[in-house]
């Protein structure tokens, strides 16, 4: 356990005139901030020990049975639940003591197949906040902190968080909004995922088009071996292949189409990746870009998601390109002015934004 460092000497501020009425908004607002903040490692706890889905079917449940039912200890399965009620994420009834999940959020906290399912962003979250004080460290210095650095619950929770939205929207949605796309991957085309992680993308997109051929790329060994490991158990090895290698060094060339999720912006170099990306494209090949969803000034992100994302991107996603040669820092709320200008410099000419969803922009890029 490490103990943030503070000033030595603390700062007064100048005397301003204060609204006490303004003043406890805020500290109440506070309260449930941090109460929120809390809420995440709860939520991780729920998951990990199977109290969510043991309460999934809707039936009210006192503490102790969700001890036993989840060989769990009483006093903790008690504050939980407390907790949880008081956070609305359950409902508690004082006549019977008793606890119950509301149909919506076990849709959103136990159905992996649910466009909604949540956990992983919890996850992520949780690991990215363990993390922090190696940012707080980096940020006096400059320094940056590579993806690889950061503990599993980053990596695991980033890949199910993001392979929700790939599962509802890529196949349907992402893929038929780029022109003549997904014709070429019917017929049987090689496709290039680069910043690929635990592979994903990667796999759903080989299921689903089954003459296609993959190469999903990252430059963390770690997900490579998970990913490896996932195209193996999906029955798609044959046609899917996994390198370690960064965004500016992947193999093959002649590809009909290349793809970067969520990667383009924690990349060091992302103008030297895009080179790379033209450089081993077909001439009519296609880039698909999906990157988190944002506007391209600050006010358009100032919403909850910009909230996220802003907090991911001063705690992860900036941390991990300033690691790197370059060190442009995008940030995970670029826009898709600046992803344009990162397309342009490194050659292409045709850039559009052709879908989106509340936490992503797809963009389509070619020659
Ligand atoms: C937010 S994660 C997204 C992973 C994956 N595309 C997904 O959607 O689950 C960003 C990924 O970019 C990878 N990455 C960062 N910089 C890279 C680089 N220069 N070359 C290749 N991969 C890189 C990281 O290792 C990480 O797997």
């Amino acid at each position: 356990m490490t103990t943030t460092e503070l000033p030595t000497t603390p700062v007064r501020p100048a005397p301003r005139p204060i609204d006490p009425e303004k003043l406890m908004a805020f500290v109440f607002r506070a309260v449930d901030e941090v109460g929120a903040s809390l809420n995440t490692a709860l939520v991780v706890m729920g998951d990990a020990l199977g109290y969510y889905r043991t309460m999934a079917d809707g039936a009210s449940i006192t503490p102790s049975e969700l001890a036993e039912r989840t060989g769990t200890d009483e006093h903790y399965a008690r504050e939980w639940l407390a907790a949880q009620a008081a956070g609305n994420y359950l409902d508690y009834d004082p006549a019977t003591r008793t606890y119950t999940l509301p149909a919506e959020q076990a849709a959103a906290l136990t159905d992996e197949t649910s466009p909604a399912y949540l956990p992983g962003f919890f996850q992520l979250t949780h690991g990215t906040v363990r993390d922090a004080a190696a940012v707080i460290g980096a940020a006096r210095t400059g320094d940056g902190i590579g993806w690889h650095a950061h503990n599993g619950d980053v990596h695991v929770g980033c890949e199910r968080f993001f392979r929700t939205m790939y599962n509802a929207h890529l196949i349907g949605e992402w893929l038929p909004a780029l022109e003549g796309v997904v014709e070429k991957l019917e017929r049987g085309a090689t496709v290039a995922d680069v910043g690929c992680g635990h592979g994903a993308s990667t796999i759903l997109m080989a299921r689903t088009f089954p003459r296609s051929t993959f190469v999903g790329s990252d430059y963390h060994e770690g997900s490579i071996a998970i990913a490896r490991r996932r195209a193996e158990q999906a029955g798609v090895a044959d046609r899917v292949r996994f390198e370690v290698a960064p965004a500016t060094e992947f193999t093959g060339s002649g590809h009909d189409l290349v793809t970067t999720f969520d990667a383009l912006h924690d990349m060091g170099d992302p103008v030297g990746a895009a080179r790379h990306v033209r450089h081993t494209l077909a001439d009519d090949g296609t880039w698909m870009i999906v990157e988190p969803m944002a506007g391209d000034h600050v006010e358009d992100n100032l919403n909850p998601v910009g909230r996220a994302y802003y907090g991911f991107s001063t705690l992860l996603c900036t941390p991990a390109s300033l690691s790197q040669d370059v060190g442009l820092a995008l940030g995970t709320q670029a826009g898709p002015a600046r992803i344009r200008d990162v397309a342009t410099t490194a050659g292409f000419r045709r850039f559009a934004a052709v879908a989106n969803t509340p936490f992503n922009n797809v963009l389509e890029v070619r020659p």
